[in-house]
């Protein structure tokens, strides 16, 4: 019978996957009881520049502290017996007249649609009005069977930012502060049958962060209600300690958690289902079920229970593309006196992993080099309002790339982000902190680390345990303290916390500035290194071996490498002669202070930074090297670097902020997808007058050993590739209007070819959708970029036309539009944007349940317009 319900469940409401372009599931009822219901509809809010209503963290702040008690070894906090603050202010009663605040939906960022002159904002947080106190009220019904049958009431607040505190009815709940982390919440003594009024007061800081943080209430939120006898918050912890191709052992953790007053004893079982690894649902199979014990539960506390279980043949989860990511689900069933009375569902993969100081990170034994790159939180022109769709395309094309790892810098990432990567086979560095005891910007993380420290590293670790592609925990980055003994003294807690809750996963640190004698990297189980390894600017040599010679036993990694920048599609002349040089100052060091643009040569980088090239024979010449995670994936919203002034996004993205390519997407791919026949050449070859006849350097990029350049039809010669030489270069080329050509070779044989030609004048717009049918649930998105382009259909890489964008027809609105131009300061939701090096993005989401055809056109004075039809279903 239970079986039965079980699998009506799993066969109703699926488990999102990396093709449901949706939220998690909204609504899981199961006949237990457990209701996990979407909170994100119909929400009023109001963001408010100086402080409205006299509450701050210092005065809520001891009625936060209890809900960290979960996820500290000693409960610590006593809520108040005083009154709370808050239940005088106006905006927490039922009553409160909240029709002139803005309708919300979430996840929602306040700041992304507003312009980029906040007063206050400097371009390092982006520009956007990110700082305030922004109020969220919602009216929410629970029945009356819920709220006098004594169930538990909760709420999931996936992230917000910043310094949550909620009422209910009037009630001020408790809060937690961090903006990134995820947390619960229990409603249940101020919940009634009927209307319950809901308010979450948030604050955010000017100076809180080095890069955009977003706003508001930018993830998902839940209610969950579950009998008061259930599995407990991140009540589920799998490991599979042994694990062959014949078989592998699963073990299990479950915390049941009594909310009930009496004592009661609850039974545990566990059926492990198999997820189909191409939809990503359960498919029905059962491969094995367990028992996880009976155990007796005090009223009002917890106890653990554990199991095991053998599988044969298990479906290994690995990366892609040398292995499958394959998962499981685990469903828990908890019951008292014979009665299944919750039922909780537990995604994770079978995998071993291995870390070898030589040979770096081995998953089900094969070793696996970390293609990896570093990525903020923000998703471009959508900002930090997470989006499981756009999430899925900043990994698609990564993965296109040959990427094969993630890092979540410096913060943890939204939940579905990591069901991504697990369904699509990546690996992840999940990271937490980029502040410890020491400020890096005065109102961040430092402030309260203190006593936050434990429980948001706890809770963050419990969270994410169960993901197979997470590889490693990052406990920081780039510690202002990582030289000195503070610093070694808290990596050795923050470690020792992360060991104690999951033992299975090396730790690892960002470090730029420790050196192998340090404290801290004595503590740390994996060396990692922030630009060191490959040597600083034009002035360090490697780090790598020192510390190898003084951690012969320890996996060394480069947790942040690169940070070259660029300005996609544009070529600034001369071109150093160098493989990498340091940014700014001199003829030839690929910057314009006018126009705060970079050149795109790949070529330039910070002090402290370095050219993909110059990292590539870096890692090479040091081959014990685990790989490396590039600074960054994707452009991001904020530190623009070189350009803090004056520019509103980073320059160091592989792609820019639209999702557009920068030429070394094509070295990146070259070197980590080596069976791919491919060959790119830079730079356009569309020039004005101003540069005929000028020296234009030709660079190639090839998967090819060797390639010959043709210009104009005429030979420049073929060259090929030395030891610790990634790409070709023809230095010498004049520029003249016509062609460039490449022919690539691979162990002599034809491999790829690539040409640019002069381009003519701009007759028209090209419009292409990542995906023509979308959802119609008002989360999908497609993403329209349009190309500015001549007679032949040639894109123009100069054109930098006005293009206005309009859906005509249908279930479908513009959301944002962009070009990846870190100095355009029309707002994102703008509906006109000139193209940026002939390119420009507009975002098209479905409207919530929309059906039919969305009509969406591009036109731009002068040129042919463009339309393509999207249809939602
Ligand atoms: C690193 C830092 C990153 C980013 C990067 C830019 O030092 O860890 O967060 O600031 O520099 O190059």
């Amino acid at each position: 019978m239970l079986r039965k319900v079980v699998l009506g469940l799993l066969v109703a409401v699926g488990l999102d996957g990396a093709s449901a372009h949706v939220i998690r599931q909204a609504h899981n009822t199961t006949a237990t009881g457990r209701e996990r219901t979407s909170l994100n509809a119909g929400w009023r809010f109001q963001r408010f520049t100086s402080n409205p209503d006299g509450l701050s963290y210092e005065t809520l702040r001891p009625w936060m502290l209890p809900a960290a008690n979960d996820f500290l070894l000693e409960p610590k906090y006593e809520r108040p017996s005083t009154p709370a603050p808050g239940s005088n202010v106006s905006y927490v009663q039922a009553n409160f007249d909240d029709a002139a605040w803005q309708a919300v939906t979430l996840p929602h960022d306040w700041a992304i649609t507003g312009t980029f002159d906040a007063p206050g904002v400097e371009g390092p947080l982006g520009k956007l009005p990110i700082n305030g106190v922004g109020w969220y009220r919602k009216t929410m019904s629970l029945d009356a069977a819920t709220v006098e049958s004594g169930k538990s009431i909760f709420l999931d607040v996936d992230g917000a930012m910043a310094y949550s505190a909620v009422w209910l009815n009037g009630h001020l709940v408790g809060g937690w502060p961090f903006g990134y982390a995820s947390y619960r919440l229990d409603l249940t003594p101020y919940a009634k049958a009927g209307e319950n009024s809901l308010a979450i007061r948030l604050d955010n800081k000017l100076d809180s962060s080095r890069w955009y943080p977003g706003a508001g209430i930018y993830r998902n939120v839940w209610l969950v209600t579950v009998d008061p006898v259930h599995v407990g918050h991140y009540g589920t912890y799998i490991t599979t300690p042994a694990v062959s191709a014949q078989e592998a052992t699963v073990h299990m953790v479950v915390d049941v958690e009594n909310k009930g007053n009496g004592t009661q004893d609850a039974e545990v079982t566990t059926a492990i289902y198999e997820m189909d690894a191409s939809t990503k649902k359960v498919n029905g199979k059962v491969v094995a079920t367990f028992s996880c014990g009976s155990v007796s539960v005090a009223g009002n506390s917890k106890q653990s229970v554990n199991g095991s279980v053998a599988i044969s043949t298990p479906n290994l989860w690995g990366p892609l593309p040398s292995q499958t990511p394959n998962e499981y689900v685990a469903v828990t069933t908890v019951s008292v006196n014979g009665a299944a009375v919750d039922t909780y569902e537990t995604p994770f993969g079978i995998r071993s992993i291995a870390y070898d100081p030589n040979t770096g990170v081995h998953i089900n034994g094969q070793p696996i080099r970390v293609q990896g790159s570093c990525n903020h939180h923000d998703l471009g022109s959508l900002g930090a309002a997470f989006n499981t769709r756009a999430a899925e395309r900043q990994i698609e094309v990564l993965q296109e790339m040959g990427n094969n790892a993630l890092r979540t810098s410096h913060n943890a990432p939204a939940p579905e982000y990591l069901d991504l990567a697990d369904h699509m086979g990546l690996m992840v560095m999940d990271e937490i902190f980029d502040t410890w005891n020491f400020a890096k910007v005065e109102n961040d993380f430092h402030v309260i680390f203190p006593e936050w420290h434990e429980p948001d590293l706890r809770a963050f670790i419990r969270r994410d345990r169960n993901h197979p592609s997470i590889i490693s925990w990052s406990i920081g980055n780039e510690l202002p303290e990582q030289r000195n003994s503070s610093g070694t003294a808290t990596a050795q807690i923050l470690q020792d916390i992360t060991h104690s809750e999951d033992a299975t996963r090396l730790v690892t640190v960002g470090m730029n500035n420790a050196n192998a004698s340090s404290g801290i990297a004595a503590v740390m189980d994996i060396i990692g290194l922030n630009y060191q390894g490959e040597g600083k600017g034009n002035s360090w040599s490697s780090s790598f071996p020192s510390f190898k010679t003084e951690f012969p036993e320890k996996m060394i990694w480069t947790t942040e490498s690169a940070s070259t920048l660029s300005s996609r599609g544009t070529y600034l002349f001369p071109v150093t002669s160098a493989n990498s040089s340091v940014i700014g100052g001199s003829p030839g060091d690929g910057a314009n202070d006018t126009t705060s643009y970079v050149s795109a040569y790949d070529l330039y980088a910070p002090e402290w930074a370095g050219s993909p090239d110059k990292v590539f024979a870096a890692q090479d010449q040091h081959p014990y090297v685990a790989g490396e995670f590039v600074w960054t994936g994707w452009d991001y919203i904020g530190e623009p670097t070189p350009y803090d002034n004056s520019s509103r996004s980073s320059y160091f993205g592989i792609i820019d902020l639209a999702g557009f390519k920068k030429d070394r997407y094509y070295l990146y791919q070259s070197r980590w997808r080596p069976d791919l026949p491919m060959a790119h050449i830079l730079p356009h070859w569309s020039f004005g007058k101003e540069r005929e006849g000028q020296v234009t350097p030709v660079h190639v990029y090839t998967s090819g050993d060797e390639a010959e350049l043709f210009v104009n039809g005429v030979s420049a010669g073929r060259k090929k590739k030395d030891e610790f030489e990634y790409r070709l270069r023809w230095d010498d080329v004049v520029y003249q209007p016509g062609s460039v050509r490449v022919v690539s070779y691979k162990d002599g044989k034809e491999w790829a070819t690539a040409s640019h030609v002069t381009v003519g004048g701009a007759t028209s717009l090209n419009m292409t959708a990542d995906r023509t049918s979308i959802t119609g649930d008002g989360y999908d998105l497609s993403f329209i970029s349009v190309a500015v382009v001549d007679a032949d259909g040639n894109t123009v890489p100069m054109a930098s036309d006005a293009i206005t964008f309009e859906v005509t027809s249908g279930p479908g609105e513009i959301v944002s539009t962009d070009n990846g131009d870190p100095t355009d300061m029309v707002p994102f939701p703008s509906k006109t944007r000139k193209a940026f090096s002939g390119l420009a993005l507009a975002i098209v989401r479905s409207e919530m349940g929309g059906q039919g055809d969305i009509v969406v056109q591009a036109k731009a004075e002068g040129l042919k317009g463009g339309k393509v039809i999207l249809t939602a279903v």
